[in-house]
C-alpha cells in the first residue's frame, strides 16, 4: 500500500474514549427514560454530539425545544469532561504507542482527525501531541463523519494527496468518510461496525508499519 501519510481516529482507536461517550449518553438517556443501550450506542460512533444526541432521541426529539437540546448536549459532554479529566497516558490503545513511535522513526506524517470538539484535550492527556504533524477536530470540520471534510482538511494539512493516506477507523460513519475522500482505510473492530475498510483487526495492536506498507489491497485478517 503507498503510504503517504496515516491519519488515525482518536475515539475508538487510539483509545478507549467511544466507552465514555457511551457512558455519558447512557446517564443522560436515563435521566430522560430514553432507552439507550450500548447496541444501540454503536451506530453513534464518529456522529458528532449533535448528531448522536437525534439519534438517541429518535420520533422523541419533537418533544423538546432546541435550546432544550442544546442543554442536554451540554450536560452530556460534562458528563463525559469529568471522565476525560481522570485520563493519563495508560488509557492509550494497547499497541499505540509503540505504533505512533515506529511510523514517526520511519518518517510518515501522522495525524489525528476525529469529529470531536474535545480531542486537543483526550490527546494531550494521552501525552502524544508531539508525535502528531497534524490534529484536525469537529471545531476545525464542522461536517462530521461520515462527511470527508476532517480526513481532507487532515490530507491538506500535512500536504499529502488523500489517495495516498490511509485512515485507521473504528466506526462505519468513518470509513464511509475515508471512503468519500479517496482514502484507503484499516477498521478496527467487529466487521459489522467496519467491514467496509479496506483491511479489518480485532485490535489495534495487530497493526505495524510493515503492514501499512506491504498489505495487498482489501485484505483482511478475519473471517
Ligand atoms: C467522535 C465520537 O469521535 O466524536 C462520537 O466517535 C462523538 O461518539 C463525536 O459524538 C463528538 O464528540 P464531542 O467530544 O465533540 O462531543
Ligand atoms: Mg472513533
Amino acid at each position: 500500500m503507498g503510504l503517504g501519510a496515516v491519519i488515525f481516529d482518536l475515539d475508538g482507536v487510539l483509545t478507549d474514549t467511544a466507552e465514555f461517550h457511551y457512558q455519558s449518553w447512557k446517564t443522560i438517556a436515563d435521566e430522560l427514560r430514553v432507552p439507550f443501550d450500548r447496541a444501540a450506542n454503536e451506530p453513534l460512533r464518529g456522529l458528532s454530539r449533535e448528531e448522536s444526541l437525534a439519534r438517541l432521541l429518535g420520533p422523541r426529539a419533537d418533544q423538546f425545544s432546541s435550546e432544550q437540546r442544546v442543554e442536554i448536549a451540554r450536560r452530556k459532554n460534562d458528563e463525559y469532561l469529568r471522565r476525560v479529566e481522570k485520563m493519563t497516558p495508560v488509557d492509550l490503545a494497547v499497541g499505540a504507542a509503540e505504533l505512533l513511535s515506529e511510523l514517526k522513526r520511519a518518517g510518515v506524517p501522522l495525524a489525528v482527525a476525529s469529529s470531536s470538539r474535545n480531542a486537543h484535550a483526550v490527546i494531550d492527556r494521552l501525552g502524544i501531541a508531539a508525535l502528531l504533524d497534524a490534529i484536525v477536530d469537529g471545531n476545525d470540520a464542522p461536517r462530521s463523519k461520515p462527511d470527508p471534510q476532517v480526513f481532507l482538511q487532515a490530507a491538506e494539512r500535512l500536504g499529502v494527496p488523500p489517495g495516498e493516506c490511509v485512515v485507521v477507523e473504528d466506526a462505519s460513519s468513518g470509513v464511509a468518510a475515508a471512503k468519500a475522500a479517496g482514502m484507503r482505510s484499516v477498521g478496527i473492530g467487529p466487521r459489522g461496525q467496519v467491514g467496509e475498510a479496506d483491511h479489518v483487526f480485532d485490535a489495534l495492536q495487530e497493526l505495524s508499519l510493515q503492514m501499512l506498507l506491504g498489505a495487498p489491497a482489501r485484505s483482511q485478517t478475519r473471517v
